[in-house]
């Protein structure tokens, strides 16, 4: 039997008896199987989860709040969730931000996008933009972490866009989403990267910044934090991308940039796009907490993380 991505997700039986009796610190991510390929090969002491799973939902009507949405990967996601329906907030530092919600608004209708001019590293700015989108939709359901650059020498302003941009919006996304914030629950999809997932030794502080965005993640995704929020945190890993990011790359010696290209072969190119449709994808069918990987043009695939036990070199 076939089952969808967000039908796929097993608690063990011992975790379900302590979720129904309250506790549901039980429902922690290591306990979770995520099947992704038949009901027949679910192990046999899991059973399908009811309580920590959101199902699946169209993005008609839904208001999504875009950060980092005036160009490349965000502005794919933008408009891929305006062709799917759902109103935007683009909310960018870019001086471009008006202009491409004034095309926007040309393609899609005037009263489908505004754009907000959000700075990740102001707390008051940011905090406007969620206020604001909720006043002018009248409802906020989707929040997008996607701000970012590839800056190791300003590794201060590497830290400030990528990993405390991202914690910013997620914090916030629960203050404005939150169930135990009298909200109705919602989506959160904070953008790594597939240098989230290794170690590379020419951009040591991005690796550094999409390792922390993917932690984090994870554990504000946790089934723990989706029963007492109501918020799903997804994370999107993309490969190369074909976007403006690469139009400023800073390192910390002119020499690791060289060598950085040369790494490039390894890891083909593919469109802003690709990304975009695997984030409604992921938000129409992602379990909480899952990390998925985008790249090469190719749907996107979810990863299994290894228990860290399981990691140790024996002697
Ligand atoms: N392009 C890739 O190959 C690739 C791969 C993996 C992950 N990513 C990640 O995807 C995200 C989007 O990057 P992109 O490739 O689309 O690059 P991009 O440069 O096209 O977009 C980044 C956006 O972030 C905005 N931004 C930067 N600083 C900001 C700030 N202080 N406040 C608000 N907005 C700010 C920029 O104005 C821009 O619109 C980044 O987090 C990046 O690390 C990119």
């Amino acid at each position: 039997m076939q089952v969808l991505y967000a039908q796929a997700i097993y608690l063990t039986q011992s975790e379900e008896r302590l979720q129904s009796s309250g506790n549901t610190r039980a429902g922690r991510s290591c306990f979770v199987f995520a099947a992704t390929q038949s009901e027949s090969r679910r192990p046999a002491n899991c059973i399908p989860a009811t309580r920590t799973v959101q199902r699946a939902m169209s993005l008609q009507g839904q208001v999504a709040l875009v950060v980092g949405g005036a160009s490349g990967i965000g502005l794919a996601i933008v408009k891929e969730f305006l062709q799917e329906g759902a109103n935007v907030a683009v909310c960018d530092i870019s001086a471009k931000g008006e202009e491409v919600v004034k095309d926007l608004q040309a393609e899609f209708g005037t009263q489908r996008s505004i754009f907000k001019h959000v700075d990740v590293r102001d707390e008051g700015q940011v905090q406007a933009a969620f206020t604001e989108t909720k006043s002018n939709f009248k409802k906020l359901n989707i929040v997008v972490n996607c701000a970012g650059l590839l800056n190791d020498l300003d590794w201060n302003l590497a830290v400030d866009i990528n990993l405390k941009g991202v914690i910013r919006g997620t914090l916030l996304a629960w203050k404005h989403m939150g169930k135990h914030e009298g909200g109705s629950g919602g989506t959160v999809v904070n953008i790594a990267s597939i240098a989230g997932l290794m170690a590379l030794p020419f951009t040591p502080v991005y690796i550094a910044t999409k390792h922390a965005v993917v932690g984090f993640s994870r554990s504000c995704g946790d089934p723990y934090n989706v029963d007492r929020t109501a918020v799903r945190v997804l994370t999107v890993c993309p490969g190369m991308t074909d976007t403006p990011i690469f139009k400023n790359v800073k390192l910390l010696a002119p020499e690791l940039e060289e060598e950085l290209w040369k790494t490039t072969p390894q890891f083909p190119m593919q469109t802003a796009d690709n990304v975009a449709k695997a984030v409604v994808h992921l938000i129409n069918n992602g379990p909480s907490g899952s990390v998925w990987v985008s790249e090469e043009e190719k749907p996107a695939y979810q990863l299994k993380f290894p228990e860290y036990p399981t990691m140790r070199v024996d002697p």
